[in-house]
Order: C-alpha cells, then sequence, then structure tokens
C-alpha cells in the first residue's frame, strides 16, 4: 500500500474540491512589492501583503515564475526548478510565504514551466559543451541544418516571439525554441526530462504548494520526425495534427504528472495553459490529467451580450462533460488589461494601438471602467473559478507610456521593435497615493508608473464603497455566501441583457446596452456601478437575491 506523502504546510480547511470554485489572484511577483528596495519585487513583498489578499477574499494566490532566471521572458525562463531566485528572497522566504498564506486559508499555485528551460539552466550548459548526438544534447532539439553546409534552420518554424524557432550554435547544429532563444525546447520524448520534472512537482508540492499552473502544456508533444511539416499555431487544426501543438500524445505526459498531485492528501490540483480549441482543450482538464485547463474566451471576446452568453454556454457544456470545472479569466500578465480593452472600438488591435502610445484610436476610460466592472461581477457569478490579474481590483489601466528603451519584452526585441508587447500591464502595482513607487517600494521601480497611478492605488481607494477595490471585496464576499453547485439557469431577458440564476434565488444580470433597463426584482446584493430608479444602467450588472 502506498504512504501518501505529508507536505510542510497546509491550509486550515481541507476540502479536497476547494479549486473548483475557487477565485485565483494571479501574482507577477516582479511587480507585487518590493520589499528591499531593488525596484524588483520579492516574495518577503508578497508575505507582506497576505493581509491584503485575505481583505480580497480570494481563495488562492498564483505566482507566476519566481525561480532562479535571468529574466529573459519575465521568468519563464527557468534556469533551476528548485529554487528561488536571489533577488526575490529565498527558499525560506517562500516557506514563509507558504505559511503565512495558509494561516489565512489562501492556497498557492505555482507556474511549471516545462516546454523549455532558461540557456543558462545546468542542462543547456552541459548540452553546449557536448558534441552533437550526445545524451546532454538529447534532452532538447538539437537537429542539423538544412541548405548544402546546414547553413539553414532545419524547417521553416516560427518562434512566438517572432524569428524563426531554430537558433545556431558554435559546432553548426540548431536547437529549437518555441519562444526566445534564451528558451531552449525540452524534448519530452526523453524519460529524463520526464522524471525530472515529476520530482520538481514533488519538490514543491513538499513544501506546501497546492497546485501548478502549467506553461505552455499543448506544446511539450512534438512530431519531431523528417521531413518537417509546416506549423501555424494561429491556426491550429481540429484533429491534433499539427506538428508542435496539442498532439494527442501530450496526454500521456499529464496523466502522468496525476499520479504524483495524487501522492498527497488532498490531491494537488492543477490548470493547464493549452491553447486549443475548447472541446480539445478540456481534455487536459480531465481528472485523469490536471484537472483544469485556462478557458481564454472571455479575455478574447468583445463585451457583448450574445459572444458572452454564447462563452458561457460553450465552456459550460464542455466542462461539464470532461468532468472539470470551468475557468475564467478577464486579464492575466500576457494581454491588454481588460478596462482598458474595452474602453476602446471593438475590434481595435491592441498591438497596433500600443505603438501609437495608446493615442489612436482614442481610448474611453471611462467607458472601460464600467465595462470591466460589470464584465467582472458577471464572471465573478459563474459556476467554476475565476483568474483575476494583480492590479485589476484597483481598476488599473494598461500602461501606454513606456518609454521604449525600458521595454523588457522579448516580443519587442524579437520583432524588430514592431511590437511592444505585454510591459504595459505588468508596471508595478500602486499601494499608496504617493511616494518614490506609490508604496511598491523603497525606491524607483523596475517599470515606470503613471504619473497619475495613486489615485488608483489601494490607499485611495481603501474604504471608498464606490472604488473597484471595495466592488471587488463585495463580489467576493457574497460570492462565498452564495456559491453552491455549478447549476446556471438562464433567464428570459430583454436584447442586449444577460441574465442568469445560480441557487437559492441568486441571480446576475448584466446590461451589455447603453440605455438603462428596468431592473428585476429583488433585494440588491452588489451592482458593478449606481443603480437608481428602478433601472440597470447600460454597460452595469447586478446581482440580485
Ligand atoms: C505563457 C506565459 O504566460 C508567457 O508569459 C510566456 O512568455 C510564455 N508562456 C512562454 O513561457
Amino acid at each position: 500500500m502506498s504512504t501518501l506523502r505529508t507536505p510542510a504546510s497546509t491550509p486550515r480547511t481541507t476540502d479536497p474540491d476547494w479549486w473548483r470554485d475557487a477565485v485565483v489572484y494571479q501574482v507577477y511577483p516582479r511587480s507585487f512589492a518590493d520589499s528591499d528596495a531593488d525596484g524588483l519585487g520579492d516574495l518577503a513583498g508578497i508575505t507582506s501583503r497576505v493581509p491584503y489578499l485575505a481583505s480580497l477574499g480570494v481563495d488562492a494566490v498564483w505566482l507566476s515564475p519566481f525561480f532562479p532566471s535571468p529574466l529573459a521572458d519575465g521568468g519563464y525562463d527557468v534556469a533551476d526548478y528548485r529554487d528561488v531566485d536571489r533577488r526575490f528572497g529565498t527558499l525560506d522566504d517562500f516557506d514563509a510565504l507558504v505559511r503565512a498564506a495558509h494561516e489565512h486559508d489562501i492556497r498557492v499555485i505555482v507556474d511549471i514551466v516545462p516546454n523549455h528551460t532558461s540557456d543558462e539552466h545546468a542542462w543547456f550548459r552541459q548540452a553546449l559543451a557536448a558534441a552533437p548526438g550526445s545524451p546532454e544534447r538529447a534532452r532538447y532539439v538539437f537537429r542539423d541544418g538544412a541548405g548544402v553546409d546546414g547553413e539553414l534552420p532545419p524547417s521553416d518554424w516560427v518562434s512566438n516571439f517572432g524569428g524563426s524557432a531554430w537558433t545556431r550554435v558554435a559546432d553548426g547544429q540548431w536547437y529549437l525554441h518555441l519562444f526566445a532563444p534564451e528558451q531552449p525546447d525540452l524534448d519530452w520524448s526523453n524519460p529524463e526530462v520526464r522524471a525530472d520534472f515529476e520530482d520538481t512537482l514533488r519538490f514543491w508540492s513538499d513544501r506546501g504548494v497546492d497546485g501548478f499552473r502549467v506553461d505552455v502544456a499543448h506544446g511539450l508533444a512534438k512530431d519531431l520526425s523528417t521531413p518537417y511539416r509546416p506549423s501555424d499555431e494561429h491556426a491550429l487544426p481540429l484533429d491534433g495534427s499539427d506538428p508542435l501543438y496539442d498532439r494527442d500524445e501530450v496526454h500521456e505526459i499529464f496523466r502522468a504528472w496525476r499520479l504524483v498531485l495524487d501522492e498527497y492528501d488532498p490531491p494537488r490540483a492543477a490548470v493547464a495553459e493549452a491553447w486549443a480549441p475548447g472541446p480539445r482543450r478540456v481534455l487536459y482538464a480531465r481528472p485523469s490529467e490536471l484537472g483544469q485547463a485556462f478557458n481564454f474566451d472571455l479575455l478574447e471576446a468583445p463585451f457583448d451580450a450574445t459572444a458572452f452568453r454564447e462563452i458561457v454556454d460553450r465552456n459550460l457544456s464542455a466542462s461539464a462533460e470532461s468532468g472539470a470545472s470551468s475557468t475564467w479569466v478577464l486579464s492575466n500578465h500576457d494581454v491588454v488589461r481588460h478596462a482598458t480593452r474595452y474602453g476602446l472600438p471593438d475590434g481595435t488591435d491592441t498591438d497596433a494601438w500600443l505603438m501609437t502610445d495608446g493615442t489612436a484610436p482614442a481610448l474611453d476610460r471611462t467607458k472601460g471602467l464600467r465595462r470591466a466592472r460589470a464584465a467582472t461581477l458577471l464572471m465573478l457569478a459563474l459556476p467554476g473559478s475565476s483568474y483575476v490579474y494583480q492590479g485589476e481590483e484597483l481598476g488599473l489601466e494598461e500602461s501606454v507610456a513606456i518609454p521604449h528603451e525600458l521595454l523588457q519584452d522579448p516580443k519587442w526585441i524579437r520583432t524588430g521593435h514592431t511590437v511592444k508587447g505585454r510591459d504595459g500591464c505588468r508596471v508595478p502595482i500602486p499601494w499608496t497615493t504617493s511616494g518614490p513607487s506609490f508604496g511598491f517600494g523603497a525606491v524607483a521601480p523596475h517599470l515606470p508608473q503613471p504619473a497619475d497611478f495613486g489615485a488608483s492605488s489601494v490607499e485611495a481607494e481603501d474604504g471608498d464603497p464606490a472604488s473597484t477595490l471595495s466592488l471587488y471585496r463585495a463580489a467576493t464576499a457574497a460570492r462565498r455566501d452564495l456559491q453552491r453547485g455549478e447549476d446556471l439557469i438562464w433567464l428570459d431577458s430583454p436584447a442586449g441583457v444577460v441574465a442568469f440564476a445560480r441557487h437559492d434565488g441568486w441571480r446576475s444580470v448584466t446590461n451589455f446596452g447603453t440605455e438603462p433597463v428596468p431592473l428585476p426584482d429583488g433585494e440588491v446584493v452588489v451592482a458593478s456601478g449606481p443603480l437608481a430608479d428602478g433601472l440597470l444602467p447600460g454597460e452595469t450588472t447586478v446581482w440580485l437575491r
């Protein structure tokens, strides 16, 4: 009989299904709170803000990577999967953070980046020092080039950050990187790679981590047989026939991970970042695999009643079939913040808009925030878990005017300065109305904050009943009382209005239009904006009971 492994720290409650309907708060560690005045956020900074997370009423915190990393891609280039980058602290600091979170009954999710390592990982250094064909190279994807002398990349595969997905090394071979050249792809057909990641899952689980967010989960299994087939990430075939993404063999890896996650009581949770069409995406979320997969449909949708209703319907059916619970996301560290997206005309190409420093087309800030609040309140009424991104609870907008020389995103560099990338949603959080970095730390932060950031700070919004912070707090508190089960019943409503009931009379009604509609009967629990005269104003959500 196998014995269950015992983590070093556990939350106060033990519900094994906590993840099914959790509100998960994503922390981007570099930009959350800087405790040691180096301009970068760190683990001790996060620990100092655990009471704030508790006041937000979130069930879990997901930490984007804090592992040793040259930061070529914001930490998604990991040099050592079982340590903490010294700029962020130590393993002791990590343990202290987990203990503090657990004392407040907040679960901790860490990011696992299995598709690629950093080029400074010991394995990649060994691979470069070893000969072609060696076991050291076989952990990665090294190939001879095409052309007469191997001077051409082995295939036409392109990196997600622009340019070829192959880089040549001194002895003439090429290695594959679906992202930056500093992020060489691992070869997951190699048993040593598989065993090592399973040990990493145990390493963090033993320290008390409650779950894992799995980066690029759909990329691990690759068809590397020659001749290479072309791949286009943005035209994912529905049948798993792409050579690089969402191949059927990938599921075997996650079935093996589930066995590791189930070595703990309660089993560790996991959520896949898997860019695949809906019916194939939920395969990653099967109970025999990771349990959940991110659903990015809302994040890509316009603020539109038909679009939202269709997305909710489709995802709830898909998760019911797979046995998973659904997930919902409006913002994260990779996209333009939703308060900004919704303030732009529908269909705006945000990459092009960022290149104008946010000047054309014009941004309607009031509309953006009003819609963002309405969309968030709708999301928090849905069955399943909602992932919220640091700063959205303050109504933060995308920072559009970061001087070009300070941009850090590899996309900016790899596209020859034609795509700015994701720095605008990664600007450090404003905690106070003034100070050198609005309370983020004692010195200037690693990315500059807008001059008017103080007005959106925690200090400014705390205690203001009309603030976005107060809205998030009210919504999570009400949700805790109200959320039970995973049923949703659509209610009749006028065009442009999305209304549904959960249970015991709890209803959420969103007016996506701009004209007020009659407010349905019932006690108002929370509203995303002011209500008056028995009307539900445009671009507003209300919860009723
Ligand atoms: C997805 C992460 O969210 C993103 O930030 C990162 O650049 C890529 N994966 C590569 O790891």
